[in-house]
């Protein structure tokens, strides 16, 4: 099993199915226009079997986070806005769920943006929940949920960090 850059000529986009269909269209339609633009970075999941067959994807994008949407004991450590690190879509075919496939795509998101964060700055992790079971899937790795929109959620990369190594042990 290996995680890399999603590149059309490389991997089928169009026999993905995770079972909704704005997570398929946009690996088949936007994430390339996205690429191309800077917009957002798309990384798949594949098995050295069948190196072209996607079983699962996630896509990175930065997001700007005022401070009156997060709680106050969160909020109060920051001196404004800032530019979060956001996991905006994860999938994963929908013959290959319950399969741990998901957690380990998180995980990789996870560190990925830990690694980009010695060059760049990222206060915190954002990931958007689509339902309420991806909300369950991502509060079960310690993402809170923001008060007033309860399927954006967050993780601070200091929680992120701990997180990992503990994981690790
Ligand atoms: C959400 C999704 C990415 C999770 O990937 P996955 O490979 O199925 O997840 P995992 O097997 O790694 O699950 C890890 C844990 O997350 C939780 N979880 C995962 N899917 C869940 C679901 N549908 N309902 C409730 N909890 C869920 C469970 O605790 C699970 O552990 P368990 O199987 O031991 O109970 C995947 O099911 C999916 O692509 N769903 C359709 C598209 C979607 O909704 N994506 C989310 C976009 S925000």
């Amino acid at each position: 099993m290996k995680i890399t850059q999603f590149d059309k000529n490389e991997h089928d986009r169009k026999s993905f199915d995770c079972g909704n269909t704005e997570l398929n269209n946009y690996l088949k339609c936007i994430s390339g226009q996205h690429e191309k633009k800077d917009i957002s970075r798309t990384y798949v999941l594949t098995s050295e079997l069948n190196p072209s067959h996607i079983k699962g994807y996630y896509s990175i994008a930065v997001a700007q986070v005022s401070l009156c949407e997060l709680p106050t004991e969160i909020a109060k450590k920051y001196p404004s806005e800032i530019t979060c690190s956001l996991i905006g879509r994860m999938a994963v075919n929908h013959t290959c769920q319950r399969q741990g496939l998901g957690s380990i795509l998180l995980i990789d998101a996870i560190k990925r943006i830990i690694q980009a964060s010695s060059a760049i700055p990222i206060p915190m992790i954002i990931v958007q929940a689509k339902n309420e079971d991806a909300r369950r899937f991502y509060s079960e790795f310690g993402f809170v949920s923001f008060p007033d929109n309860y399927l954006k959620l967050m993780m601070t990369l200091a929680h992120a960090k701990a997180m990992l190594k503990e994981a690790e042990h």
